[in-house]
């Protein structure tokens, strides 16, 4: 099956990259971009397309059987490139979509074949993404698997209904972000309580924080299990932990409070632009 990928920034080439070396590609791979700098350098064995329409007849508009089409855009540029390709594609073409905001309805204004959104993460450069995945009811068992084999070449695949994709998105998309703000702000403070070096302070942190992800995967722990093991009553990192158990709670409410808001209002604002002259 041949794959298209329109847009070639973070994500585009990301999965492009994964995708190519992986070998798991049973047709061709096929790119297009708006601006032609950025293809200049891509991985051998992809072939750059003139423009989006180009590639969607490749890739799109065979009978015998049509590829996947990946739109990794943003959002205000998903109308209308999905506008531009949608006559090209045959109607047993799969279009997958990057973005959680868009919902199934406003794609299916556009395109109403067989549609998937998936939402990567930043550690899919590692090979450790936890990417979601949600499928329109047109999308069978055969293409579900050939959409998760590609997946699985930057890491695992969550399945999840529409309207989880939100907060699934916040675990593990925006969850990057947030863990490396929380530990910037405690190797901020811990570095004016130290002589260590601000780079070495930094290094210490992140790998007892890695380390310490993969002991609770390793050994299967939970949160609870690991301060239990390290907080002795009475001891230091008890007091400590009761700091992070008294205090964080209202800031970490606050934060989904604030970014599930964010999420709801570029929801609308996704919606409204696509019921314009829709
Ligand atoms: N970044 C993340 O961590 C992440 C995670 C999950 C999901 N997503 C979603 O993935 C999507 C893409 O995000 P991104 O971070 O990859 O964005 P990005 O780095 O800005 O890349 C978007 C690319 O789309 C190209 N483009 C724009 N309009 C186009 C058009 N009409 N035809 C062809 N190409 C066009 C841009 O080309 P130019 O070179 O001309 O600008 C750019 O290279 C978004 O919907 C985002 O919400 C992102």
């Amino acid at each position: 099956m041949d794959i298209g990928i329109i847009g070639y920034g973070s994500m585009g080439r990301m999965i492009t990259e994964k995708i190519a070396s992986s070998g798991k590609a049973t047709g061709g791979i096929f790119v297009s971009n708006r601006s032609k700098e950025k293809l200049r350098d891509i991985p051998s064995g992809v072939t750059v397309c003139e423009n989006n329409r180009d590639l969607a007849s490749r890739v799109g508009a065979s009978d015998t059987k049509p590829g996947i089409v990946f739109l990794c855009v943003r959002p205000a540029d998903l109308k209308s490139v999905l506008s531009e390709i949608a006559p090209l594609l045959s109607s047993d073409s799969f279009v997958v979509s990057l973005n959680g905001s868009i919902t199934f309805d406003m794609l299916s204004k556009i395109f109403s074949g067989k549609t998937a959104k998936v939402i990567p993460s930043v550690t899919a450069e590692v090979d450790r993404s936890q990417t979601l995945v949600c499928y329109n009811d047109k999308v069978g068992d055969e293409d579900r698997q050939e959409l998760e084999k590609l997946l699985c070449c930057f890491g695992n695949v969550i399945e999840l209904p529409e309207n989880e994709v939100g907060m699934g998105s916040e675990l593990v998309s925006c969850m990057p972000g947030f863990i490396v703000s929380i530990f910037d702000v405690i190797c901020s403070s811990a570095e004016k309580h130290t002589s260590i070096p601000d780079d070495q302070v930094v290094k210490m942190v992140l790998q007892t924080m890695c380390a310490t992800g993969e002991l609770m995967l390793q050994k299967n722990m939970s949160f609870e299990d690991v301060v239990t093991r390290v907080a002795t009553k009475g001891g230091i990192t008890e007091e400590g932990t009761k700091v992070v158990y008294e205090e964080f709670p209202d800031t970490a409410d606050l934060l989904f409070k604030k970014t599930l808001e964010k999420r709801r209002m570029t929801a609308e604002k996704a919606r409204a632009s696509f019921e314009e002259d829709a």
